[in-house]
């Protein structure tokens, strides 16, 4: 197998390079914070889990919650992706980037009719249903607009996906799909709908999964079903979700080696090729064309956060190294204790190293990316890059104590340019308005 890095960041002499852009660069043309994205990481997570899948009819459709931007997502359109969406904004974002949505298909739990009328009107390509007042809202819409709307339940297999609470969704106790004993009497309904057409079935178990046995255990108890709504329905295809997990600790550390077969066995990632191997098995003798919707790892391991460090302050027995980005940017150590790997955008090993905990300035606690890390002292004015903030990073991002959202930049090459400008305070504060009465 030919080498494949994971990533496309790594030194060449003392700085920190994107491609073959020096992070430096990007810095004194656009400032911080500033996420930038590697075209070629995520071309080449895109090809080698397209080739992971081989031995199947695989689709891929993109899950755009993870990085949205319009930039991106022509990207991966332009690389043969579908995409899989939850709202009319990412419907919307779809357009924006000049792509049709009839190969993408429409998840989440609270569909409005306004959202089901335009994924109707642009015809998606099919609906991924939660429930059954979601069926019939579904049924009467597509009747006022005198069309069939495609439509796939999305099946609870109650599965432990084994990864952090507030990301596992394929538990029976989550608000997540219907009930696999519910199934068969779901469909039965769908089938009387007069607006409706069945097109397939849908899981998602989680997201961040480390382990492939949850990925087999959930497909093993959802291929029967598949198998006989395939005889009864006659679907066309079986989505297996997304929830690829990606490796976060010393994620620059592999470097240009391979870097999946490159970590410890034990603590070694899913792999395209390990993940099509466990499962092809599974999923060829059904027949059915295999939907995949990979959010975090297209997109996961081909960004980062540039930013600023403001002080590195002494404090009792503690150091803290703040910097110019905060949880509002990157709120996933916040919010799910999340582990990203910060290295300095230029290193100097002759500089001793410290530990400290690195922090943003936002006026909270918790707006902490990692306590007590150690990293090469650093002073004023100069630059980290958080490693791994492509999934989730800036799609999560909010204006938190009043600041503004982050620019965002795409590397191709040698060629780099600003795909989303930052934010200013007039287009912040744009929509506010101070009524009448309080005049
Ligand atoms: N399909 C469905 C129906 C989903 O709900 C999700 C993610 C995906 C696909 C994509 O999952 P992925 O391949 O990215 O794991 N904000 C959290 C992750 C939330 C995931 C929500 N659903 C984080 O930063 O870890």
């Amino acid at each position: 197998m030919a080498l494949f890095s994971m990533h496309h960041f790594a030194y060449a002499g003392p700085n920190l390079h994107c491609e073959s852009v020096d992070l430096a660069a990007v810095v004194q043309l656009y400032g911080t914070p500033t996420y930038v994205y590697s075209a070629a990481t995520m071309a080449g997570h895109y090809n080698r889990l397209v080739s992971g899948l081989g031995g199947l009819d695989a689709h891929i459709c993109y899950a755009i919650k993870a990085n949205s931007n319009i930039a991106v997502l022509r990207h991966f359109a332009n690389l043969g992706a579908g995409f899989d969406l939850v709202s009319g904004g990412e419907l919307r974002r779809v357009l924006a980037a000049g792509v049709d949505v009839t190969r993408s298909v429409f998840a989440g739990v609270g569909k409005s009719e306004a959202e089901i009328r335009l994924a109707l009107e642009t015809r998606i390509h099919a609906f991924h249903v939660e429930s059954e007042p979601e069926l019939i809202r579904i049924n009467h819409v597509a009747g006022k607009l005198g069309v069939k709307a495609p439509i796939a339940f999305r099946v609870n297999p109650d599965v432990d996906a084994g990864t952090h609470a507030k990301i596992t969704t394929g538990k029976a106790a989550n608000k997540f799909g219907i009930p696999l004993d519910k199934a068969g009497a779901a469909y039965a309904a769908a089938a009387k709908c007069p607006n409706i057409a069945i097109r397939g079935v849908q899981m998602h178990i989680g997201s961040q999964l480390t382990s492939i046995a949850p990925f087999v255990e959930a497909v093993k108890k959802l291929a029967p079903l598949a198998a006989t709504l395939k005889q009864r329905h006659n679907i066309e295809y079986f989505s297996i979700g997304g929830g690829i997990g990606i490796v976060y600790k010393d994620a620059l550390a592999s470097g240009p080696r391979d870097w999946w077969t490159s970590q410890p066995e034990d603590t070694r990632p899913i792999t395209p090729e390990t993940y099509g191997a466990a499962l092809a098995p599974l999923l060829k003798p059904l027949g059915l064309k295999i939907l995949i919707e990979p959010g975090r790892f297209l997109v996961g391991n081909a960004g980062v956060l540039l930013s600023q460090v403001e002080y590195l302050k002494r404090g009792q027995g503690k150091n803290f190294l703040v910097l110019d980005a905060a949880m509002n940017d990157l709120v996933r150590p916040a919010m799910y204790d999340s582990f990203h790997q910060i290295v300095p955008l230029r290193r100097d090993t002759t500089r001793p190293a410290i530990t400290a905990d690195i922090v943003g300035p936002v006026c909270e606690t918790g707006d902490c990316f990692a306590r007590d890390r150690d990293i090469q002292q650093l002073s004023e004015g100069e630059h980290v890059a958080i490693m791994s903030a492509g999934a989730y990073g800036c799609t999560m991002a909010s204006r938190y104590n009043s600041r503004c959202l982050p620019a965002e930049v795409l590397v191709h090459g040698a060629a780099f340019d600003l795909i989303k400008t930052r934010e200013n305070f007039a287009s912040q504060i744009a929509g506010e308005n101070i009524p009448a009465f309080l005049k």
